[in-house]
């Protein structure tokens, strides 16, 4: 059976990833595709409660850098490298570029050990595609505020730390450019869900022709 794809989705928080996730589930699932939307932090019981630690008690960086580990540790055994085995596409709402934004660029993490956890946790396993939401920092504050909802322990960080979160995203693109995808997030949904749909193309397409859907060794890493 061909093993499945992992693509992931990143953004700043207030990016508007989450609801293209949903479509684009609804879109690989039109084209005969067996498809597994999942999370980070979360996507198993375990990871969920995690998640709920994460977002609401105060912690400090190293504390909330391997909480993220442990949940990940999880839902990598659990559930991201069954699904894949059996042919699935996984659509996770964010990953390891999540950790390297938030935790190093935004928290000052240190990234080689960043980089080290990563590899003992999940190996060489990395997204064959991954989708960035790109919106300047201050728009996206607007859009969290406009939402209404209570914000959580990173959504309440200042707009100066989502500079830095952003800053990196865009960093890991350039170094990643055959596997990240910069969507411009700041246009209108059905601009940014055409921009989806083509990217979504281009990985079918490839994947459908047998060629290797991510760059060349140890790109992006
Ligand atoms: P979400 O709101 O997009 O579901 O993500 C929850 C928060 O978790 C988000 O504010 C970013 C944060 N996060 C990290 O800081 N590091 C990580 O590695 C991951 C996966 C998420």
């Amino acid at each position: 059976m061909a093993h499945g794809k992992l693509i992931s989705f990143e953004g700043i928080d207030g990016a508007g990833k989450s609801t293209q996730l949903d479509h684009a589930a609804r879109c690989l699932a039109a084209r005969g595709l067996r498809t597994r939307v999942t999370r980070e932090p979360g996507g198993t019981p375990l990871a969920e409660q995690l998640r709920a630690l994460l977002l609401a008690e105060p912690m400090d960086a190293i504390t909330e850098t391997l909480l993220l580990f442990a949940a990940r540790r999880d839902h990598v055994e659990r559930v991201i490298r069954p699904a894949l085995a059996a042919g699935e596409w996984v659509l996770c709402d964010r990953f390891f570029d999540a950790t390297l934004a938030y935790q190093g660029a935004g928290r000052g993490v240190a990234e080689d050990w960043l980089r080290g956890l990563q590899a003992q946790i999940a190996g060489d396993l990395e997204p064959d595609l991954t989708l960035l939401f790109d919106v300047p920092e201050a728009l996206a504050a607007a859009r969290l505020r406009h939402s209404g909802a209570a914000a959580d322990r990173f959504e309440r960080e200042p707009e100066t730390f989502f500079g830095r979160v952003r800053s990196m995203y865009l960093a890991r693109a350039r170094a990643a450019q055959t596997r990240v995808c910069v969507i411009d997030a700041r246009a209108p949904a059905e601009q940014v869900t055409s921009q989806v749909e083509a990217a979504l193309t281009r990985l079918t397409e490839r994947s459908a022709a047998g060629r290797p859907v991510s760059g060349g060794p140890g790109e992006g890493r």
